[in-house]
């Protein structure tokens, strides 16, 4: 891959998000089940986590699963399930390696126990981490995260510990499922969706939008790019 220094000058983000969308209609043109296309799209997130490291951005969200996704055909949410399960198996120890931290952002109460563990194991493992912080939104939803904080908040003054007029923006921010990570600066879409279907709502306040007409599985170098430039 290429030298960061390489082409004309690049605004490297300090938080990239990413809405990975397209992976269903890449297989369609393809004569491909939508399966396959979320199979590729996994192997262009691994192309974005590298670009990520090489080009020094601190930290990444992406969209992996959100809570609205649930409502698709069963087997394709089991697919999706699958996939991802062996995303975190197989590439925990390379991620750990490459000094990634990963956190994962979403609603955790209903999720199966060995998702769960599965998620925990890979937050324990690299929680020392210094570099890339890639930080996997999955069972999320940004009005199921602005939710929580309420709930947060609510018991902090039920238990008297804050009062009503405490509340401002910096205590949601700090409620939120992870505070202290600084808001996206740009937040990238694929396939050329214009919505935000629930991602990051209250953090995207003062975020760059950049929507793309790629589909997901066809993300590469040359497309990371473009979007820096
Ligand atoms: C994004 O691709 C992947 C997930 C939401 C998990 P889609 O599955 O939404 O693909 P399209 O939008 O149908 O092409
Ligand atoms: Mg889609």
């Amino acid at each position: 891959m290429s030298n960061k220094n390489s082409g004309s000058e690049l605004k490297t983000p300090t938080h990239l998000a990413v809405t990975m969308d397209g992976n269903g209609r890449w297989a369609k043109l393809r004569g491909m089940a939508r399966t396959a296309g979320h199979k590729a799209g996994t192997q262009a997130l691994r192309k974005l986590v590298e670009y990520c490291i090489s080009y020094e951005i601190k930290y990444l969200t992406i969209f992996s699963f959100s809570s609205e996704n649930w409502s698709r055909p069963k087997d394709e949410v089991n697919f999706i399930l699958r996939l991802m399960r062996h995303y975190v198996i197989s590439d925990l120890e390379k991620l750990n390696k490459n000094n990634v931290k990963i956190k994962v952002i979403g609603e955790r109460d209903t999720l199966d126990k060995t998702i769960l563990e599965l998620i925990e194991n890979a937050e324990t493992v690299t929680k020392n981490n210094t570099g890339l912080e890639l930080i996997i939104a999955f069972n999320y939803g940004g009005r199921g995260e602005i939710a929580s904080a309420f709930k947060k908040i609510a018991q902090n003054i039920q238990n008297g510990d804050v009062s009503i007029n405490d509340i401002d923006e910096d205590m949601i921010s700090n409620s939120l499922y992870l505070p202290n990570i600084p808001d996206p600066d740009l937040i990238l879409r694929t396939s050329g969706e214009i919505r935000f279907s629930n991602f990051l709502l209250w953090q995207s306040a003062y975020s760059e939008l950049m929507f793309i007409d790629d589909l997901w599985p066809d993300f590469n170098e040359k497309t990371f790019i473009k979007v820096l430039q």
